[in-house]
């Protein structure tokens, strides 16, 4: 991040997610990255988990995986990544319980000519299946943008499905600005706050029902 960027404040509202982040994970922590676009939030992330941790890196697009490997291999953070073409939904075949936190950062490839972009049912897919990976006090950090082609029905069935959730079980915030419109990005961190004894996963259960 050059000098710039950095001195932007709260109109950066990456800077909001990752000085969070950036407190709480710890050598050896394993994340994921389940939008790894052009690989900054992979970077950020590999660098957070140090030489010990692991980032699960998710995208459908070939060109995305290039671009982050490429900036991986730059950086040399390569070892700690785990590059994988799929989609988020999916994420359960890939990776094991006890995750640190995730990162959904929504929307589609930047400089790729938005033709394909994250999507409604599979985002609320990948965040339930994400709920069930999170450890205790684990954070699931999501940007959402909303001036793109179905973005407005992506934020509306997230809001739906999260403002569900049990409060004993997550904490779910939202950062929003309230003077730049109605089509302005805004973020949401949800908190795992107590892991529920017994849990047995599965797609089907929805984590917000003992609410
Ligand atoms: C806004 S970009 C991510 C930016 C990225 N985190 C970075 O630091 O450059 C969104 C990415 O989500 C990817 N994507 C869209 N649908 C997806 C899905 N179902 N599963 C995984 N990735 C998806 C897109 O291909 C795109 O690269």
């Amino acid at each position: 991040m050059n000098k710039r960027q950095s001195d932007r404040g709260i109109q950066d509202i990456q800077a909001i997610a990752r000085s969070y982040l950036k407190k709480i994970l710890k050598p050896g922590d394993i994340v994921i990255d389940a939008t790894a676009g052009r690989g900054r939030d992979t970077v950020f992330l590999a660098e957070c988990v140090g030489e010990s941790g692991k980032v699960f890196a998710f995208d459908i697009q070939e060109e995305a995986l290039l671009s982050t490997k490429e900036l991986i291999e730059k950086q040399g953070l390569a070892e700690r990544v785990v590059l994988i073409a799929a989609c988020h939904s999916e994420i359960r075949k890939y990776v094991a319980d006890g995750l640190a936190a995730a990162v959904f950062n929504l929307g589609y490839l930047p400089g790729s000519g938005k033709k394909l972009t994250t999507k409604a049912d599979t985002t609320v897919k990948a965040v339930v299946e994400t709920l069930y990976l999170i450890r205790e006090n684990g954070i699931i950090f999501i940007t959402v943008y909303r001036g793109h082609s179905g973005s407005r029905e992506e934020s509306e069935a997230l809001l739906s499905f999260l403002s569900e959730l049990s409060k004993k079980e997550f904490s779910v915030f939202q950062g929003i600005y309230l003077n730049q419109g109605e089509t302005s990005p805004y973020w949401i961190m949800i908190q795992k706050n107590r892991r529920i004894i017994n849990e047995s996963p599965s797609a089907e259960k929805n984590p917000g029902t003992d609410k």
